[in-house]
């Protein structure tokens, strides 16, 4: 297939955008004269790294234009939802919100309520929308994020409502302002879309054809998050590994990883996802060659049967995989290696699903993130015969996860009494006695230590062990 040739969101484009965003500031200015406070915006993200991503544009964006934050739906007087369509329950979730948000607006006329993310891509969503929420003031979509300045002061300025999803899908926005969420681990955007149609996934349909980020745009943002003190990053994209295609000059996502590790002091690089078709030789050696790429690889297999491989349009066959793995942990030794499943895909039979079971015990991924098919209108899988029951569907899904559990037990066990060394996030969020980090292969580690190490590498000895987490009390710093 011919890709289309990516481009750069105009000068002119950003430039409106920015006198936009001067003009709605007047507003915000205008708000904390008459109300003395700034208005205050709750942007509530769903989905996958790429939203949450999506959502810290968002609030560099708001925060541009005078916007303050706050964490619930109560207090704010701008409400953004990024939503999530890559499941129905996703779906349904959000409507959920919106709907009981409607008491809100008669309490606070003034409140501005916008949906956003890859649900409004889908015309019939917009449909609904417009038609039964008519509490919603701003839909806007996951091409014309950059196009927000414009589309608020539509709304604010002309008390309108506003749709308005892609215009065009060949376009990327550099220069966007991003408020992220952590000061020491960084989401990086390495391309936008999805070309894989895989026959079970809305994504292509919703982020539209694949598109690069210019290997100099990467760059300078990966500088400056080491200027600003970033210790980790992880590069994003549905499958890095169609990196540069749209590019010239001959990029791929091994030597975009060269580039950074190269000419970037960051000391820790991770990046997902891959797609196993095309997971390249070159790519597992930079893996070995850098030490600052993480030892780990989220490689999603989906099923363990060839024959659904081939009708989930996944183009690897079981033995493929299997043959993958074991290059990539004879290069790579003590790997840490994730994936993602679908149980239910229509027609799998219990001789489908065994394969997929024996495959992950033969495999022994770390951890493995697990989904009940979700039949989604409008791509190839939702026409298919032989939907497979609810009942059927539960039974193997619980069958899988036990599995999958004993196995992640398993290998955090052999962590029991180890040291390991581990980059510090901060201290956890659900017990702050202690700080939390994770080591290279992406365990998440829970410690305990005498002085505030947020940001440095330190060795930790771990004394307990969970299916899902490790904790242990800090040995030493490292750096
Ligand atoms: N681009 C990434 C991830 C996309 S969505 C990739 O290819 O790996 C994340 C995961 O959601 C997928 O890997 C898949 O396991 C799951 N998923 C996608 N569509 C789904 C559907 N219709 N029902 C259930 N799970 C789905
Ligand atoms: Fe969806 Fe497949 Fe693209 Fe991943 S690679 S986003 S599963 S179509
Ligand atoms: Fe991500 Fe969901 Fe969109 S998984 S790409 S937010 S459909």
């Amino acid at each position: 297939m011919k890709k289309s040739s990516t481009v750069l969101v105009s000068p002119e484009e950003m430039e409106k955008q920015k006198q936009f965003s001067e003009l709605v500031y007047a507003k915000t200015l205008e708000f904390a004269a008459e109300r003395g406070r700034k208005p205050l915006a709750f942007v509530r993200t769903f989905g996958c790294q790429m939203n949450e991503h999506d959502s810290e544009k968002i609030s560099g964006m708001l925060e541009q234009m005078g916007y303050g934050f706050c964490d619930g739906f109560d207090e704010a007087d701008l409400i953004i939802m990024n939503t999530c369509c890559v499941r129905e329950n996703a779906e349904e979730k959000v409507f959920g919100h919106v709907g009981s948000l409607k008491g809100l607006k008669r309490e606070k006329p003034w409140l501005v309520t916008a949906v956003c993310g890859c649900m409004t891509e889908q015309p019939h969503i917009v449909e609904e929308i417009k038609k039964k929420y008519k509490n919603v003031d701003l839909v806007f979509g996951t091409h014309n994020l950059h196009r927000l300045p414009e589309l608020l002061y539509r709304v604010i300025d002309g008390g309108v409502r506003v749709y308005e999803t892609s215009r065009t899908d060949n376009e990327v926005a550099e220069g966007v302002p991003v408020k992220r969420c952590g000061n020491i681990h960084a989401w990086v955007t390495v391309m936008y879309g999805c070309d894989n149609y895989c026959t079970y996934c809305i994504v292509p349909y919703v982020r539209g054809h694949e598109r690069s980020r210019r290997p100099e745009d990467i760059l300078a943002e990966v500088k400056e998050l080491c200027a600003l003190g970033y210790k980790e990053i992880t590069l994003l994209g549905q499958n890095v590994n169609s990196y540069g295609k749209d590019l010239d000059g001959g990029m791929d996502f091994a030597a975009l990883l060269r580039l950074i590790c190269e000419n970037t002091p960051i000391p820790r690089i991770r990046f997902m996802t891959s797609h196993p078709k095309d997971i390249s030789d070159r790519l597992i050696g930079v893996m070995a060659e850098f030490p600052q790429i993480c030892n780990q690889l989220h490689l999603p297999v989906q099923s363990g049967s060839t024959e659904l491989l081939k009708r989930m349009n996944r183009h690897y066959t079981r033995e493929q995989y299997l043959e993958t793995v074991k290059k990539v942990r004879a290069v790579n030794p003590g790997i840490s290696l994730t994936t993602d499943i679908i149980v239910g895909f229509p027609g799998e039979t219990d001789e489908n699903f065994e394969d997929t079971l024996s495959l992950v015990e033969e495999v022994r991924f770390d951890q493995a993130y697990t989904f009940i098919y979700s039949k989604r209108e409008g791509t190839p899988a939702a026409k298919y015969p032989d939907q497979v029951p609810e009942e059927v569907v539960k039974e193997r899904f619980d069958r899988l996860l036990a599995l999958q559990n004993r196995i992640s037990r398993e290998i955090n066990d052999r962590f029991d009494g180890a040291v390991v060394e581990v980059l510090c996030e901060g201290l956890s969020k659900t017990n702050i006695e202690r700080y939390t980090g994770r080591t290279e292969g992406n365990k998440i580690v829970n410690f305990t230590s005498p002085e505030n190490v947020t940001g440095r590498t330190v060795k930790v000895k771990i004394d307990n062990v969970q299916t899902w987490s490790l904790e242990g009390s800090l040995l030493e710093i490292i750096s």
